[in-house]
């Protein structure tokens, strides 16, 4: 049984489906890289998963309970956080607000984990996340979810406003945080590389259908098949 297991999955917006048929799963302290061109159908997933989208078709379970169907604050209680595009955080709060707002009642992770995660954070916890920058807010996101102590985290682009070396130096980070933490992560990201070399497993959508499920280091190897799929060509 997987931590995340999504069996024939179809889903979209009002009627019309963006994803058809997904299958994908995501284990404990595992992080796998889902990629495709602009309007593939990543964020539908994320967002369906989450449950901010109704599923059409198919199933979701999470450790082997179905959450399809289920209410996205039901989900985020079962252990699933989602860290969406725009970040999700409070800008008029201070950095140690935004913290606490979010640890678990049990604080089985605590502040100084996530300084120790992103040291960047140790001199700004008095500030308002609205004043930091771009680096420092998408690091704040991102302990804003760990300190929750999720068991799923899904990312959607959190390269998205970076500077590239502060991305690939978080990374890494990320990567650290799943091991130490056995969170399964499902990236989505437009860095394709710095995604697959960070990544232990891959999936590549391509309007709307899974075109390759393997070894991240396996698509890293097919550069022509990848492009391919960026340019919304038949995957080969
Ligand atoms: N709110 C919406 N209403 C209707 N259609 C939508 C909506 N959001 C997305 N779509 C459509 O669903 C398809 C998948 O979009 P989605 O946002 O999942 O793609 P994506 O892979 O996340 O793309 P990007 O890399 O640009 O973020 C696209 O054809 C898009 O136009
Ligand atoms: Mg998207």
């Amino acid at each position: 049984m997987s931590l995340l297991d999504v069996h024939e999955l179809t889903s979209g917006h009002g009627d019309v489906p963006a994803v058809h048929d997904v299958s994908l799963r995501v284990e404990a302290g595992e992080m796998v890289a889902l990629l495709g061109a602009n309007g593939a159908g990543k964020t539908t997933i994320l967002h369906t998963v989450a449950g901010l989208l109704p599923t059409m078709s198919g199933q979701v379970s999470l450790d082997g309970t179905t959450i399809s169907g289920l209410a996205s604050h039901k989900i985020s209680r079962l252990g699933l956080s989602l860290l969406p595009q725009d970040r999700g955080i409070f800008f008029q709060l201070t950095v140690a607000e935004n913290l606490r707002l979010h640890q678990r009642s049990d604080a089985s992770v605590q502040v100084d984990d996530i300084v120790r995660y992103f040291p960047a954070l140790a001199n700004l916890m008095s500030r308002k996340a609205g004043l930091l920058s771009g680096g420092e807010q998408q690091m704040l996101a991102l302990g804003c979810r760990i300190i929750a102590g999720p068991r799923l985290l899904l990312i959607d682009e959190m390269s998205l406003g970076l500077a590239p070396i502060i991305f690939k130096r978080m990374l890494p980070v990320l990567s650290q945080i799943s091991s130490e933490k056995q969170i399964g992560v499902l990236l989505v990201e437009q860095h394709v590389h710095l995604a697959l070399k960070a990544s232990d497993r891959a999936y590549v959508l391509n309007r709307g259908r899974i075109t390759f499920d393997g070894a991240a280091h396996e698509l890293a190897a097919r550069p022509e098949f990848l492009e391919s799929s960026y340019l919304g060509g038949s995957a080969g």
